[in-house]
């Protein structure tokens, strides 16, 4: 007998933002790795959670999620953005948007099939797409402002492309993508026959004057699109593994049959506090983008102060820089070097990159964090110098 894994599980490799934190943890490190908020989350939302669990919500939800968190999602959905979403036949829930994101893909892809996704890129899509069986093909985001050349997007769809991807706000550049470059994408998924899975799960986490526009807004996309959204982030509940999908209702259906069989459901008393979290009032989004702009405005200087090129990000909470005027071409034994000699997490650059090589000068900084987690961060940083 000869003991192995599959091919499968052989061609990619654990996270590296994941193992990053355990290294934080290891080396008593400022942890601005992984995207993770380190302050409480709203007290309305936790009290909902308690409540949920007294009163006995505690066996399985409904297996594509509890009425009251699907009707949550349709009217914030129609409340923001104008479209109508059915809860009935286009909402699936899910534990975390991951789990939204694999059921969607195992839902709709076939092997052989490739999917377009650009980079670089949040690291659970390439083994994603390669546990669907499919082909990823990475369009480049080119700094300072991650833009793509609409030709090499053109050249990524061939007759096997079956999706493309698209995190917006992005993860880990702080993209915000634009509705003419959402349009430039549209247009290839209508003429290639394609989907569109799109991850918004950084919507209302905004800066300059960016706006959010999900891809099923625009004309004959909500046919052809699956989006992909959860708690998370915008209720500062990473550890609860709420996420959902809407999708048409046939793709629904194939989702839904999918989830089932990978994990049945979401935590059935999270769901409930997931509703009321859903139905919060607009004041409660325009505070979480400032208090992060004002996180984004006190990390942007300390990281120029120690050295390194920063990417000003438009949305999301991540900041990418470059760490070459700081003497480094290895992103990896520099993060190595940061979390080790300096005390300060940060996932390297490489990890976003199919070639590594193409990240190995930037690393990405985290900054869902309290004044106090910023102020140390800035303390250990100032200690680094030029290699
Ligand atoms: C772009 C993106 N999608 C998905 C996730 C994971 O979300 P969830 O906690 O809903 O599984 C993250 C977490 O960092 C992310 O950055």
């Amino acid at each position: 007998m000869s003991i192995r894994a599959s091919d499968k599980a052989q061609r990619f490799t654990e996270s590296v933002i994941r193992e990053m934190t355990r290294l934080a943890q290891l080396h008593g490190a400022v942890n601005l790795s992984q995207g993770f908020p380190d302050f409480p989350a709203p007290e309305a939302v936790k009290e909902a959670a308690r409540q949920a669990v007294a009163a006995d919500v505690n066996q399985y939800a409904i297996t594509w999620g509890a009425r009251s968190l699907r009707q949550a999602i349709a009217r914030k959905f129609e409340r923001l953005y104008g479209r109508a979403v059915d809860p009935e036949r286009e909402v699936t829930v899910t534990c975390g948007s991951t789990e939204a994101m694999i059921a969607a893909l195992l839902a709709v892809l076939d092997p052989g099939d490739e999917v377009v996704a650009f980079e670089p890129f949040y690291e659970n899509y390439g083994p994603d797409a390669i546990l669907s069986g499919a082909v990823p093909r990475f369009v480049r985001l080119h700094p300072p402002d991650w833009s793509f050349d609409p030709a090499e997007l053109e050249a990524a769809f061939g007759p096997r492309t079956r999706a493309i991807i698209v995190n917006t706000p992005q993860n880990p550049t702080g993209k915000v993508f634009t509705r003419a470059e959402l349009e430039t994408i549209a247009l290839l998924c209508r003429r290639h026959d394609a989907l569109a899975v799109t991850d918004e799960i950084y919507e209302h986490i905004l800066y300059d004057g960016h706006v959010h526009v999900p891809m099923a807004t625009l004309p004959g996309m909500a046919e052809r699109t699956i989006t992909i959204n959860g708690m998370s982030k915008t209720y500062s509940v990473t550890g609860w593994r709420v996420g959902w999908a809407i999708a048409p209702p046939v793709l629904t259906s194939a989702i839904r049959k999918v989830h089932d069989f990978l994990t049945v459901g979401a935590a059935a008393p999270l769901q409930e506090a997931g509703a009321l979290a859903l139905d919060l009032p607009d004041a409660y989004y325009v505070e979480l983008a400032r208090g992060y702009d004002q996180r984004r405005l006190r990390l942007l200087p300390i990281l120029e102060q120690a050295g390194f090129r920063a990417y000003r990000p438009a949305g999301a909470y991540y900041v990418m820089t470059d760490i070459s005027g700081l003497g480094w071409d290895d992103d990896v034994a520099f993060a190595r070097h940061l979390v080790e000699e300096i005390g300060v997490a940060v996932v390297p650059g490489s990890s976003f990159y199919q070639d590594p090589a193409q990240g190995n000068r930037q690393v990405r900084f985290a900054f869902c964090k309290k004044e106090e987690t910023l102020a140390e961060a800035e303390r250990r940083l100032s200690k680094l110098r030029p290699k």
